[in-house]
């Protein structure tokens, strides 16, 4: 038992050392545990300074303490993810009714655009179409009318002369599909990315990106390792040298504590269980990749 408690102390205390790192000006905030990480070039109002985020990237915790961005022209979105590499978020409607929101969605003035669109025509009917194996938007439909949003034309003809043409948008999926909808609730999240400012290269290096000085907008990336790898190569190292660690120092508990307990199936199984959190965690992955 003393073996064990040694090793899980010593794996526990290497993650808090990777996780846990320096303190900066703007301290990384976050609306509730599991939700995304805010940083710059985003801010959480009243938890982060206004030097802390670019203008326009202000967000808020509603009171659910769901993460919220305030889109111009379009309200209020909870924010479900954010990229800082790939400079991209995704957002969904916090009353689970994103149909109903693409309805008003105007991205025009939004520092945000879509990184896949598909169009999508939708239509009232006031008949039951789900034995054509249509999909209805249940928050859109009611005992007498449906709501079907469609990417395939020849649903779009065959609903045409039946039922009541409502809009056609460009929807900004999660991912694109590679074939037309039949139909679709539309309930997956909405991914959107943001060209400035261009902090997707600092913290893809690992780097902090931030404002350079409090008299203008231009940006600066510090913190990023002088002969840094990129996050790809990291990557690799953490796939190839530390999961082999890690499976090592699994196993030597496993075996440590097999030996010393006579409950062996219940040990197997927290064995078992603590290596696959391990690795079921995206976090843990990352803890290893160094902070971001
Ligand atoms: C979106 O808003 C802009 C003005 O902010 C307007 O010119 C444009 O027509 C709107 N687009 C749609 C599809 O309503
Ligand atoms: C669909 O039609 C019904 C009845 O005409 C109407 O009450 C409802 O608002 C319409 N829904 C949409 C999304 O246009
Ligand atoms: C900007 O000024 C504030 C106080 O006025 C200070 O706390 C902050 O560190 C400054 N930021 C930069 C980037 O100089
Ligand atoms: C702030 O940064 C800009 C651009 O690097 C520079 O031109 C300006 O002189 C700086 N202002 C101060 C007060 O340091």
């Amino acid at each position: 038992m003393a073996t064990q408690n040694t090793v899980t102390l010593f794996l526990f205390s290497s993650f808090l050392f990777t996780v846990i790192t320096s303190t900066q000006t703007c301290p990384n905030a976050a609306c509730r545990r599991g939700d995304p990480v805010i940083r710059f070039p985003f801010r959480l109002e009243n938890l982060q300074t206004n030097s802390c985020g670019y203008p326009g990237f202000t967000l808020s915790c509603d009171r659910e303490k769901q993460t919220v961005v305030n889109l111009p022209m379009s309200g209020p979105f909870t924010l479900q993810g954010i990229d800082y590499g790939t400079q991209e978020i995704w957002i969904n409607d916090p009353n689970d009714c994103l149909p109903a929101r693409l309805l008003s969605l105007n991205l025009t003035d939004s520092l945000f655009t879509g990184v896949y669109y598909q169009d999508f025509t939708f239509f009232n009917c006031s008949s039951d179409y789900t034995m054509y194996r249509l999909n209805p938007i249940a928050c859109l439909s009611s005992s007498s009318n449906m709501v079907f949003a469609t990417s395939a034309f020849r649903v779009v003809k065959f609903l045409s002369s039946r039922c009541n043409f409502i809009t056609r948008i460009a929807v900004p999926v999660e991912l694109p599909f590679y074939e037309q909808v039949l139909s679709s609730d539309l309930s997956s999240d909405l991914r959107l990315a943001y060209v400035v400012p261009g902090c997707g290269r600092c913290e893809s290096r690992g780097g902090r990106c931030g404002f350079k000085n409090n008299s203008s907008l231009e940006i600066a990336c510090t913190n990023a390792p002088r002969h840094g790898l990129p996050r790809s190569a990291r990557y690799a190292i953490t796939i190839g040298a530390g999961v082999p660690t890690l499976l090592f120092a699994v196993g030597l508990v496993c075996v440590s504590s097999a030996a010393g307990s006579r409950s062996l199936a219940r040990d197997a199984i927290a064995c078992r269980n603590s290596a696959l959190q391990l690795f079921h965690s995206p976090h843990s992955l990352r803890a290893l990749t160094g902070p971001q």
